[in-house]
């Protein structure tokens, strides 16, 4: 009996083969999550009925987080977005301008109804707090805002060991007490270069594809 030889399309088939395999491997390594705060029902608060769009502690009892993981928060300028490592100002509903310890994002408007996306870098091992302090804490007294613990995980990306929001030290002057507020529009830079390292990733990978059927 003569041996048949290997139709040609074998070796494309194995690039795609060792492709796929290489690209899920990146993703595995990569390994950084993105969390939908609330699912499907968003970051929202019902000013009429005084209720939040869903259990932000159930929520967040469903996910596991780790250093470089974002929340996504899905919103509008109804609420707003805390995050504080400080238990005192978490429980007491309120974001203090002095503490460095808590970071309001903002959305940079003063109307209403307008669409937001905020993500958030989990840059701290440990009890993060979120919470919006919109309607004098009202809303977060009533439940928009939970509590997490952020693990090390594989730890931080590149892209995130200088943890936004960047430090800044104010210049002692009158003007001291100001918030340190984070503009949004910052926030996705760092993304869009892990992003851009990702696809350089997959690109070598590829390269190395290409190297290995040289060879097959
Ligand atoms: C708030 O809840 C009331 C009563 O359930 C409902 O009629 C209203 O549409 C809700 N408002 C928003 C903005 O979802
Ligand atoms: C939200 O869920 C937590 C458990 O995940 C529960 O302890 C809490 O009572 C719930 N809150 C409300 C307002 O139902
Ligand atoms: C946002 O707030 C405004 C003013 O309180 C209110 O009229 C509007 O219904 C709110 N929108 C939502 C989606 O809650
Ligand atoms: C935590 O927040 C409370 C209340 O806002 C403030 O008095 C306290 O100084 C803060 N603690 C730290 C360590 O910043
Ligand atoms: C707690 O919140 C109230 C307003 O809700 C505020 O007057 C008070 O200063 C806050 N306390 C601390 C320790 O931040
Ligand atoms: C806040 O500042 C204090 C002292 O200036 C420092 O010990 C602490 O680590 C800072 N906290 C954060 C979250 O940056
Ligand atoms: C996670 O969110 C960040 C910030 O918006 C974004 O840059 C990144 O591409 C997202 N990653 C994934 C896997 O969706």
């Amino acid at each position: 009996m003569t041996k048949r030889s290997p139709p040609p399309m074998a070796p494309y088939l194995m690039a795609l083969v060792l492709f796929i395999t290489i690209s899920s491997a990146v993703a595995a390594a990569t390994g950084y999550k993105n969390h939908t705060v609330g699912g499907t029902s968003g970051w929202f608060f019902n000013s009429t009925t005084n209720t939040p769009a869903t259990n932000y502690s159930s929520w967040a009892s469903t996910q596991i987080f780790n250093l470089g993981d974002y929340l996504i928060f899905n919103t509008n300028s109804n609420q707003s977005v805390i995050l504080t490592y400080n238990n005192t100002a978490y429980l007491n509903c309120t974001a203090d301008d002095s503490d460095n310890g808590t970071f309001i994002y903002s959305s940079g408007t003063d109307r209403f109804n307008q669409a937001l996306t905020i993500p958030v870098p989990l840059t701290i091992v440990g009890p993060n707090y979120f919470f919006s302090d919109t309607s004098d804490g009202v809303q977060c007294q009533h439940g928009l805002a939970f509590e997490i613990q952020v693990q090390r995980g594989i730890g931080l990306p590149p892209s995130l060991n200088q943890p936004p929001p960047p430090p800044y030290n104010e210049p002692p002057g009158p003007d001291n007490a100001q918030s340190p507020t984070v503009t949004v529009a910052d926030i996705p830079k760092n993304g869009a270069l892990s992003k851009s390292a990702d696809v350089r990733v997959v690109v070598y990978g590829l390269g190395a594809v290409m190297v290995l059927l040289q060879f097959w």
